[in-house]
């Protein structure tokens, strides 16, 4: 098999273009396919019509072999090709109901969500699912984790592949972290990954994040198509490469809050069009106190759905879990909220107000209280970026309570109509 796809095995192809392309990172007949024409024609500086007769005779090639499908197939080949896409479960009921059995090969997932919503935790939970037996949800492969904000842990790996009687050790070994330093190594790393994903079994392709390099070098509108340009290429680069090397690849996005939206979620991913256009499955992760909520918000065969889980020592956990360890935990929390009602003295102040204007002041003393409950919720906040973010759901609880103190002020307009009206 790996005879076969030397690049000496195309028909036409000698030993100084052999040279050629294998002096610009071309090793293998994959490799033509997952950088196509264009690219090969400007890294081996040779024309672009030879370079796409080169790579069509690659299709060809890959194609006779079975790797990869015909130009024109019918439905059924289809279909019956979809049944043979790996899936690699989450470990979770509720993220594998999400995903109809776990994230595909052959497929780009993108998940975003604001910081803390627990992508990276989700990509290290996948590293040791994807090296499961396929009979457990895995496709015995390996992983190259793309790691471009150094938040890989192999102390989570460690403790996630315990949590699934795994041998740590074995695990560990089958990860191939690259670490991008920038963006232009990012892509490098890509270009070049076809050797290792071969040698390695490379079921799992992470990049976490794939935008974060792009975005802070390219600042300013400026910059913006160049940017767009370069992430394009990356993300593509991404999913012929998952297409090719039959492969799941997973890729991280953080979230922005759009100050134009009016109406519904103001959370944006980062990267815009390129990367949603690119992905074939886009999950949002959203905070939910220390739940989590997961939406299927773009797949060509899934349903819009919601889904709760949550983060624990097993990486990506059921709901259910997380509530039986804490139940003992939070029994203690509600006796120390019993001793807060120091917050009740503030309730009494309004029999001072009530001499003045009852009616006005009370909503407002509900007010008080409420936030004070809410606020160790919210105390978990550190960072100004996702204070924006964070207060989309504070803010929706908040603000139907701001509404009732408007209320009376209406009532109060429309006495003054009255009179205008007669
Ligand atoms: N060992 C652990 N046990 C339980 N929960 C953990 C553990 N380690 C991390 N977490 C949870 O995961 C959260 C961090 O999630 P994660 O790093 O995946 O966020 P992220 O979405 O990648 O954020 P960012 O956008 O900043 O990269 C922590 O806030 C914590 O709740
Ligand atoms: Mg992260």
């Amino acid at each position: 098999m790996v005879e076969d796809l030397r690049l000496d095995s195309l028909e036409g192809v000698g030993p100084v273009t052999t040279r050629k392309l294998s002096d610009a990172g071309i090793h293998n007949v994959m490799d033509l396919i997952v950088r196509g024409p264009v690219d090969i024609a400007a890294i081996t500086g040779m024309e672009k019509d030879t370079a796409e007769k080169i790579v069509n005779k690659a299709r060809q090639h890959l194609v006779e072999g079975g790797l990869i499908a015909k130009d024109f197939v019918s439905a059924t080949e289809i279909y019956k090709h979809r049944q043979s896409i790996g899936k690699i479960s989450t470990g979770t009921n509720c993220l594998d109901t999400l995903f109809d059995g776990g994230i595909e090969t052959q497929a780009l997932t993108e998940v975003y969500g604001e910081f803390g919503c627990g992508k990276t935790q989700f990509a290290h939970t996948l590293s040791v699912m994807v090296q499961k037996p396929k009979e457990e949800g895995g496709l015995d492969g390996g992983v190259l984790y793309i790691d471009t904000e150094n938040t890989f842990r192999p102390e989570r790996i460690v403790t996630i592949a315990k949590c699934h009687d795994m041998d740590p050790e074995k695990v560990l070994d089958r990860i191939i972290v690259a670490r991008a330093y920038n963006s232009a190594h990012q892509i490098l790393i890509l270009e070049e990954a076809g050797a290792i994903i071969e040698e390695n079994n490379i079921k799992l392709i992470v990049a976490d994040s794939a935008v974060g390099l792009f975005r802070a070098e390219y600042l300013g509108r400026g910059t913006l198509s160049v940017r767009q340009q370069k992430l394009n290429h990356f993300v593509h680069l991404l999913s012929r490469i998952a297409e090719t090397y039959n492969c799941a690849a997973l890729a991280t996005n953080q979230v922005m809050a759009s100050p134009d939206v009016f109406f519904g979620d103001p959370i944006r991913p980062v990267g815009g069009n390129v990367v949603a256009h690119t992905s074939t499955y886009r999950i949002y992760f959203k905070k939910s106190g220390k739940k989590r909520i997961a939406r299927m918000v773009d797949s060509p065969h899934h349903p819009e759905e919601e889904v709760i889980f949550a983060l624990g020592a097993a990486g990506v956990v059921d709901p259910e879990e997380v509530d039986k360890k804490t139940k003992k935990t939070t029994k203690k929390a509600t006796t120390k909220k019993v001793k807060t009602p120091k917050i009740e003295l503030t309730v009494e102040t309004p029999e001072i107000a009530t001499t003045e204007e009852p009616t006005v002041e009370t909503p407002e003393v509900e007010a008080t209280v409420e936030p004070t409950v809410e606020t160790p919720e919210i105390a978990t906040i550190e960072e100004p970026l996702v204070k924006e973010i964070e207060s989309d759901d504070s803010e929706s609880t908040e603000a139907s309570e701001v509404e009732a103190t408007v209320e009376p002020t209406v009532e109060i307009k429309s006495d003054d109509l009255e009179p205008t009206e007669e």
